[in-house]
């Protein structure tokens, strides 16, 4: 009796537990593609910039849903045409930012991802050359 009862708790944690990673998934996929291409070797794990990469917390004041995946898919291409990235990576050359291989899915949640936690423009504070 006793026994059983511990099974039946034990399956209510697990099931408890998947519900709640399921429901965050979006999120957590996005935060999951980024450290699996080791863009915190750069930008670092929260996003905030290292010495070879800029913080990547306020993205969503120069880049939206549509350029953003662009950018990350060819950025050197982007920035032949973009002063601001151009300027941008100067800063931290001869770093820069690196061309990936995603996947759509994965691309997909890492735009999400990084937009979603990101300042909005509302409190830029440097000048959108974008
Ligand atoms: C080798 C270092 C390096 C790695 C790894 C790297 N980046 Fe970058 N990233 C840079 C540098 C340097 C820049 C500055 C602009 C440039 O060089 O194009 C940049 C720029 C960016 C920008 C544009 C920022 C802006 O203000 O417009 C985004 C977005 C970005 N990186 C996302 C990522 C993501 C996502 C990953 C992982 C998939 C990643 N980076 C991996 C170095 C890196």
């Amino acid at each position: 009796m006793r026994s059983g009862i511990q099974w039946t708790l034990i399956i209510s944690i697990l099931v408890a537990g998947f519900l709640s990673t399921a429901s965050a998934a979006p999120d957590a996929d996005g935060a999951a593609v980024y450290s699996k291409f080791g863009c915190q070797t750069c930008h670092g794990g929260h996003r905030g910039g290292t010495s070879r990469g800029p913080s990547l917390r306020s993205v969503a004041t120069v880049w939206d849903e549509k350029t953003l995946p662009v950018y990350l898919q060819n950025p050197a291409a982007a920035r032949e045409k973009n002063e601001r990235l151009q300027k941008l990576s100067n800063r931290y050359a001869p770093t820069r930012m690196l061309q990936f291989e995603f996947k759509d899915e994965e691309l997909k949640v890492l735009v999400k991802f990084l937009l979603q936690n990101s300042k909005s423009s509302s409190t830029q504070t440097k000048p959108a050359a974008n």
